[in-house]
């Protein structure tokens, strides 16, 4: 280890955009015009912005001079096979099919793969693969292990999939399941890690029962330097080298490229299977484009050939892991309670713990999402009841948990930046006793986060 204990960035800044300081009057003021609903504001009266790290990481030298390399033909561009050969680098599958982003290959795959009557085993789906696997009447099965569900329990791979679970399900149910798959990291579960020694296990059940086995692979990179660290036997191998024996062990995958791709667009399905590429092949021509450039055009493929190249680099990880950690150690220390261990892409604070005053169903995690902005202009997001609270018969009941995601941004934040939300997070946490619960006053029929409009209580 090195013994300097500072982390820097490992990288100059380039170009820089400038962020809008705001006062608290006026972000008062644009809290009302959107309902109190984060999502409702203008991104320019945010100061930090930790709604996602979807999309909104900042992109290198190398990949704006690819980016002029982008060759737009229509079939067989070269930026489609120079995307085609950095994908395969990492995860050697037969058939590579670009999509304009995750979603779209989970809406692929499970319209071959799903339908009625069908069940697919997760860690955690993420809420858009649930989404999709139900959208076809299928259903979504979370099967991580009991580790992953409390938020202060220490363990170091509290994505694993529960292999006990599984290989119940495929005893009693195996008929009616297509395959199997596995999120790394575990989004949902608080961007938490799956170990090798697990993803080899659910391998062995697979086998056992004649499943595929899918990757939800957005945070493949950061996964694979939670193996690299915390997982005996793995701390000398090159990141590339543990990448490519997740891929191994699996028979295809989905991916955002908006996350490890180090892109602000893209995404994948690849699989060895002939027949069911054919068949997602056509549905892809359907809706997303021809197959050698799916829903991106050529320009968006050179950047995330690049990203790939970028992201395994082990200066990258380390601070990408470490600087996350520095965060969420900070908060802790503040007394804010966390899921812990940290995640790669994110901190999420346990607004319930926080706020034992206000019951689920008036949105603890909202409040202190609210707040967060109010007093600082740092955006995060509720994951909790507003999210999973309500229900397809209409009943409104507590979530699991009531978190807000600080989830950052690749490379675009600075160290004093993050001292900031630190800061504002310590002074909202040392009032939080006044801090009051929400109403909601207007709701869509479904993913009512995005849209719903609030009213504080007094
Ligand atoms: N799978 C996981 C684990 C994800 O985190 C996401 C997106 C997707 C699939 C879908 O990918 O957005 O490219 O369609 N997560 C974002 C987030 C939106 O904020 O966590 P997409």
């Amino acid at each position: 280890m090195d013994r300097w204990q500072t982390i820097i960035e490992p990288f100059r800044i380039h170009a820089v955009e400038p962020i809008r300081l705001t006062t608290e009057t006026e972000r008062g003021s644009a809290l009302e015009a959107a309902g109190w609903n984060l999502f409702g504001l203008r991104a320019e009266d945010v100061l930090i912005d930790l709604l996602t790290d979807s999309g909104t990481g900042a992109m290198s030298r190398d990949q704006w001079a690819a980016i002029q390399h982008g060759d737009e033909s229509y079939a067989g561009s070269p930026s489609w096979f120079t995307f085609l050969e950095a994908v395969r680098e990492l995860f050697p599958f037969r058939h590579v099919i670009p999509t304009h982003q995750g979603r779209a290959a989970e809406r692929i795959l499970f319209a071959v793969a799903g339908g009625p009557g069908r069940v697919i085993p997760s860690n955690t789906h993420f809420d858009t693969t649930r989404a999709n696997v139900e959208f076809t009447q299928a259903e979504a099965v979370d099967l991580v292990v009991p580790e992953g569900l409390s938020p202060s329990t220490l363990h170091p791979f509290k994505g694993n999939l529960d292999v006990g679970a599984l290989e119940r399900l495929l005893e009693e149910r195996g008929a009616d399941v297509p395959l199997v798959m596995v999120t790394i990291t575990n989004n949902s579960g608080g961007g938490q890690p799956v170990s090798l020694e697990n993803l080899r296990a659910v391998r062995a059940l697979c086998d056992r029962f004649g499943k595929p086995l899918f990757l939800d692979a957005c945070r493949f990179a950061e996964n694979a330097w939670f193996i690299k660290t915390r997982e005996a036997g793995h701390a000398e191998r090159a990141v590339t080298d543990i990448v490519r024996e997740m891929a191994s062990l699996a028979d295809g995958m989905t991916m955002s490229a908006k996350k490890d791709g180090l892109a602000n667009i893209g995404g994948w399905l690849a699989l060895n299977d002939d027949s069911v590429a054919e068949q997602c092949r056509n549905l892809l021509i359907l809706t997303e484009g021809f197959p050698t450039y799916g829903g991106l055009a050529g320009r968006d493929l050179e950047a995330i050939a690049q990203g790939l190249r970028e992201v395994v680099e082990e200066d990258y990880l380390r601070y990408r892991v470490r600087s996350t950690a520095y965060l969420g150690d900070a908060l802790v220390g503040a007394g804010i309670p966390c899921v812990q261990p940290f995640g790669g892409h994110a901190v999420y604070l346990d607004a319930r713990g926080l706020l034992p005053h206000i019951p689920p169903l008036e949105y603890p995690g909202q409040a202190l999402a609210v707040e967060l902005y109010r007093a600082g202009g740092i955006r995060g997001c509720e994951i909790g009841t507003v999210m999973f609270g309500r229900h397809p018969d209409g009943a409104e009941a507590p979530a699991a948990m009531d978190l807000v995601r600080l989830a950052i941004p690749r490379r675009t934040y600075t160290q004093s930046h993050i001292d900031y939300v630190i800061e504002v997070a310590r002074d909202v946490a040392a009032r939080a006793s006044t801090l009051r619960g929400y109403r909601i006053v207007r709701e869509p029929a479904a993913l009512r986060h995005f849209s719903a409009r609030f009213e504080p209580l007094s």
